[in-house]
């Protein structure tokens, strides 16, 4: 037994993910090497630059070459000769700042840092020293965060060199550098490090990270943080409190289910938390209701819902936020087997409410049925979301734009959607009505999770609120769209998962719940 638990540890440990880009700031002028330099429209800069600029160059260089200095523009200069730099990246920061203050938003701020490195990483070969030349230390804070997302690239599996497409280290320059990098590790870099981590687990293959090493890594990961505490329930758990719609999904693989919660207790005692629960299909082959090969390799990230839940909560926990929160991770594997369930099966869930399986690739509903249902009723969450890679029609409706927003709760909108354009997370409303509750009534069982009136993302939705009490504030986002796959994102340098749904919760979080 001793020996075999040896082995399993062992076996974890070769599980380790990409590394992190650290963030520094320095006082110290640079005098080699390569600069990145932000120029404000009209081509004022900050002090390295007017000093830089004493003869005259770079001045002439923004003239000769006509550069606007609008956010997204770069230029790249020749270092004026008497400088010991070679060359200097101008990136444009839009309108300078008046006296009330700065002009651009916070993601203005961290798009122009992320546009700013990936441009930098394709230019030079060597890394860059940066120079935003801006004194306000939230402007600074939100650059380094940018910069960071920005950086982000899943380049773990690639054996040469020079195929590696980040700089491991950034130096920002400011002079307040002090001020600068405490506002930034005490903000930001807790929801970098967490997007970080949230991106590399859901970039992972399923021969990687399927449901206990999911667990085992985030546990991994969140040990010997302040008031967290994990549980995890395996295929028996489930069976005991009768969660079987999860452990009916679970049944055709070889790698059992899990359910993992995780709470973050930096609040009050006795609050009501905020429950975040995440659809964690760690494959998605379809089951019996096989999926087309042609994009099946995509169904390694069908369990961003659930990275993104305890992502969220370890951003959360990292920032030591007054709050209660708790991270809900729905995990399974979805394999056709001679144990699989088939179309037709009855399964009984923790509600008690029999579902009629149509689909066994409709999944993520039924791991999110007991999920959200164990969520509800053992925390009355002071609100319940759930992330969910749920549907391909809320893709073709949204894109990679937004995700789908659903809820009973009308009164929610207008807070997520503003904390969407803020974080750069957006969302867009979609309906929830009583045609799609009746669209997944059964004649067999009290649901079903797929059929000829619930195509779509709706259906989805209201099979899903059909586990939560109705007087629970309960938010449903489809992030099928959004889970991966954005093109030329600031906020991400690499092809694969986005993190999506940690800056969107996070803003929305702190905003609410924070006292
Ligand atoms: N994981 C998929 C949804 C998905 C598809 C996400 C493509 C991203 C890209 C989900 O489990 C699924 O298969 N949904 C079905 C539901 C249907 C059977 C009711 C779908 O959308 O086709
Ligand atoms: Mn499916
Ligand atoms: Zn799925």
């Amino acid at each position: 037994m001793k020996k075999l638990l040896m082995i399993s540890m062992l076996l974890f440990s070769t599980i380790s993910l990409a590394k992190t880009t650290t963030i520094t700031f320095t006082d110290q002028m640079p005098t080699e090497g390569n600069l990145v330099l932000g120029v404000y429209e009209g081509g004022e800069f900050g002090p390295i630059g007017q000093k830089l600029d004493q003869n005259g160059d770079i001045s002439h260089a923004i003239k000769a070459a006509a550069f606007t200095a609008k956010i997204d523009s770069t230029q790249l200069i020749v270092a004026p000769k008497d400088s010991d730099l070679d060359q200097i990246l101008l990136v444009g920061l839009g309108q300078k700042p008046n006296q009330e203050g700065t002009k651009n938003s916070a993601l203005d701020w961290q798009n122009i840092g992320g546009h700013a490195i990936q441009k930098a990483v394709d230019t030079f070969k060597t890394p860059a020293i940066f120079a935003f030349d801006t004194d306000n230390t939230d402007a600074l804070a939100n650059l380094a965060y940018g910069t960071k997302l920005g950086s982000y690239y899943f380049d773990k599996y690639y054996t040469s060199n020079k195929r590696i497409k980040t700089q491991a280290e950034i130096t920002l320059y400011a002079a307040q550098a002090t001020a600068a990098q405490k506002s930034f590790d005490n903000n930001w870099n807790p929801v970098a490090n967490a997007i970080y981590h949230t991106r590399n687990m859901s970039n992972e293959p399923a021969n990687i990270i399927y449901p206990q090493s999911f667990v085992d890594v985030w546990t991994d990961h969140l040990k010997g943080m302040k008031n967290v505490k994990i549980k995890t329930f395996d295929e028996k758990d489930m069976q005991k409190k009768g969660m079987g719609a999860i452990y009916g999904v679970g049944k055709g693989s070889a790698r059992q289910p899990r359910m993992m919660v995780v709470e973050y207790m930096g609040g009050k005692k006795g609050d009501a938390p905020v429950v975040i629960v995440g659809k964690g299909i760690t494959f998605d082959t379809g089951g019996i209701s096989l999926k087309n090969p042609s994009n099946m390799w995509n169904m390694k990230f069908d369990m961003s819902g659930a990275a993104s839940a305890v992502g969220t909560l370890y951003a959360l926990a990292g920032q030591n936020a007054e709050i209660n929160i708790v991270a809900i991770a729905a995990l399974a594997e979805n394999m056709p087997d001679a144990n699989a369930q088939r179309p037709g099966d009855v399964v009984t869930s923790m509600s008690g409410k029999t579902i009629q399986i149509r689909s066994t690739d409709a999944e993520g509903r039924l791991v999110l049925a007991d999920g959200v249902y164990y969520g509800d009723v053992t925390y009355d969450p002071a609100l319940l979301i759930d992330l969910a890679t749920l549907t391909g029609s809320v893709g073709r409706a949204l894109g990679k734009d937004y995700s789908g927003l659903f809820t009973r709760h009308d009164d929610l909108v207008d807070g997520f959607v503003a904390a969407g354009k803020a974080s750069g997370d957006e969302v867009w409303h979609l309906p929830l009505n009583d045609n799609h509750f009746k669209a997944i009534e059964n004649e067999v069982a009290d649901v079903m999770n797929s059929g000829p009136d619930a195509p779509g993302a709706s259906a989805g939705a209201a099979f899903i609120g059909t586990f939560v009490r109705e007087e629970t504030k309960w938010v449903h986002f489809d992030i099928a769209g959004v889970a991966w796959g954005g093109k030329n994102q600031a906020h991400n340098g690499s092809p694969g998962s986005t993190g999506y749904g940690i800056r969107l919760l996070n803003e929305y979080i702190l905003k609410h719940y924070s006292k």
